[in-house]
């Protein structure tokens, strides 16, 4: 499937990258949702099987940071996240991989305070993983977790080791969203093969650079399908700036102009209450839905909404129209959303 990269994609492929799965993942048919919702050919991309310890999308993104810390030499990775954050799990698997430490500084991103939340799923992988953790007491300073970050990145380097410190905040050059420019290829030639054209594309939208990436990539490659980004974080009005600033990062990055327009770039925070990482009624019933359709195993705080979104365009949709979900993974959540899942069950 690794094809070379076009001029349009600039420096992607002089960059360095680390393997972290095979290459590929599995682009599907749904066609027992496609019948519970009238018709549309409904297509999922199965980035939530992307290998590395239990997978998801943050697994392509971690290829080009931790191909860089390699380049530079480093032995130990830094990376903040929410606590049940799936990129700190894989930013701890990558780096055992690859023979490196890592440390984790879980902010207080969701206020809840059920102690299954707290230390199950990704927290618990964490520590089998052999993570360090660290905690941040904010969840929306993303510039202060940076600090406070480099600040435990120097003692690391007193202290004699090689830190590498994955950024939280935007601003700095996304190194990782390019893995959603190489998903972008893969897909087109997936989407070719199976002779689909699709009307429209439906991703999360969380720090932005999947999403970014994934609209990025697509245009650059000279397709002009609707990438719809579900806000699973903040709403639409601070969601939309954010993408087109990580738009115009990864241009930087690859040195070429950028081929997506403001207009261009489509966030619908209408599934996002009641906020990020709590599971709405809409959210827990999506779940049930993938998983008694097709058997997706969806998350209560990307996957789920992302996919409450999709079902609502599918729903409206005619027989002749084709979308496709992006599943991003993040099911390993599951597990410390088990009391909101049991509620809803009963
Ligand atoms: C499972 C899953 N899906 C989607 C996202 C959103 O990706 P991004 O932060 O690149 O917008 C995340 C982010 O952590 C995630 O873990």
């Amino acid at each position: 499937m690794n094809q070379p990269f076009p001029p349009s994609l600039g420096k992607l492929g002089d960059l360095p990258r680390a393997q972290l799965f095979s290459g590929t993942t599995a682009l599907e048919e749904m066609p027992n949702l496609s019948q519970a919702c009238g018709g549309a050919r409904l297509l999922v991309k199965r980035d939530d099987c992307t290998e590395l310890a239990f997978g998801g999308n943050k697994v392509r993104q971690l290829e080009f940071y931790l191909g860089d810390a390699q380049a530079q030499g480093a032995d130990t990775v830094l990376i903040t996240g929410a606590v049940q954050s799936n990129f700190a799990r894989l930013a701890a698997a990558g780096a055992r991989k690859l023979g490196m430490e890592c440390h984790i500084q879980l902010e207080e991103r969701v206020a809840k305070t059920d102690p299954v939340y707290r230390s199950s799923g990704n927290v618990l992988l964490e520590k089998v993983l052999g993570a360090v953790l660290h905690s941040y007491p904010e969840g929306e300073d993303e510039e202060g977790a940076d600090r406070r970050l480099n600040e435990i990145a120097q003692e690391l380097k007193s202290a004699g080791r090689k830190p590498y410190v994955i950024p939280l905040a935007p601003g700095h050059a996304p190194l990782g969203a390019l893995g959603y420019v190489v998903m972008a290829q893969e897909l087109l030639q997936q989407l070719d093969e199976m002779q689909v054209i699709p009307d429209e594309v439906v991703v999360a939208s969380g720090s932005g650079a999947t999403h970014g990436c994934l609209l990025f990539g697509l245009r650059a490659l000279g397709s002009s399908v609707i990438v719809r980004g579900i806000c699973v974080r903040r709403n639409a009005q601070a969601q939309e700036p954010r993408i087109v600033q990580r738009c115009a990062e990864i241009a930087d990055l690859l040195g070429v102009s950028s081929p997506v327009d403001k207009s261009d770039v489509l966030v619908d925070d209408s599934f996002l209450a009641p906020g990020y990482g709590y599971a709405g009624q809409d959210t827990l019933a999506a779940i049930m839905e993938g998983a008694r359709t097709e058997s997706l195993m969806l998350d209560p705080t990307y996957t789920g909404k992302t996919f409450a979104g999709f079902l609502h365009r599918a729903k409206a949709s005619d027989p002749k129209t084709n979308l496709v979900f992006v599943h991003t993974g993040g099911a390993v959540a599951l597990f410390a959303y088990q009391t909101d899942l049991e509620n809803f069950l009963v």
